[in-house]
């Protein structure tokens, strides 16, 4: 079985939109990210049928509860038979390893990631919400947290991944958006780094939406980044 490096995140506010578009790519070059908008509008029947056409799913639903309620939410999505999930880590020890709990046994569970801090918090939203320290420390700190409680990695920034692979554990990955290839536009994302800039400092799986989502030619883009990651 490939295991594809890309991920592409299907922005998407509609299911028949978000199928057409699907059927444009290829299972064995990408995996597809499906967040809270999309899964909203079609829910888990569709997820369903991207599987059909032989895609691993990461079910991007950041869950954030108490641990009774997000270890039922992680059982639940694991039973659809995706490949990837995630939780926020400032739910805290006790919820992250309920997550990780709600895996035990599971014929073939999905990786279970964790957002540290969401990229867009800055340092007065920080602050705000009454953490101390700078971004890159919480981040660290979330992240040994997330390993510790034996979750499978993090979504971070591909630019805070040297740091955090000198700390955690060698298998832990690294899931990284904010990725553009050369010559395509930043759009709102402001620490933006190349597919091969990001591989080269650390990071084992590229999300990327816009590049290709927006793009003319969808499996022209996904062959250029292939070849820039030499695959
Ligand atoms: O279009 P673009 O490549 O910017 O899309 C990136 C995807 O990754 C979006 O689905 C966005 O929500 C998600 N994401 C992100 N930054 C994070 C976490 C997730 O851009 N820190």
């Amino acid at each position: 079985m490939p295991d594809p490096r890309l991920i592409v995140a299907l922005d998407f506010s509609d299911a028949k939109a978000a199928l057409a578009f699907a059927h444009r790519l290829n299972p064995e070059q990408c995996r597809l990210k499906v967040g809270l908008e999309l899964y909203t509008a079609a829910g888990p029947l569709f997820i369903e049928s991207l599987m059909n056409l032989g895609f691993g799913i990461f079910l991007d639903l950041k869950f954030h509860d108490i641990p009774n309620t997000v270890e039922r939410a992680v059982r639940v999505a694991s039973s659809l038979g995706v490949w990837m999930i995630n939780v926020h880590a400032l739910g805290g020890r006790r919820m992250l390893e309920a997550s990780r709990a709600a895996l035990e046994g599971a014929h073939q569970p999905p990786k279970l990631v964790a957002v540290t801090l969401l990229t867009s918090m800055d340092t007065v939203t920080l602050a705000e919400v009454g953490l101390q320290g700078s971004i890159s420390q919480n981040v660290l700190k979330l992240a040994k947290m997330v390993d510790e409680c034996g979750l499978d990695g993090i979504v971070c920034s591909a630019l805070e991944a040297p740091a955090l692979r000198n700390t955690l554990r060698s298998q832990f990955c690294l899931v990284t958006p904010g990725i553009r290839p050369l010559g395509s536009t930043p759009d709102d994302q402001s620490r933006i780094v190349t597919p091969a800039e990001a591989i080269a400092l650390g990071a084992d799986y590229l999300v990327i939406g816009r590049p290709i989502s927006r793009a003319r030619e969808p499996d022209e883009v996904i062959k250029g980044i292939l070849m820039e990651l030499g695959t």
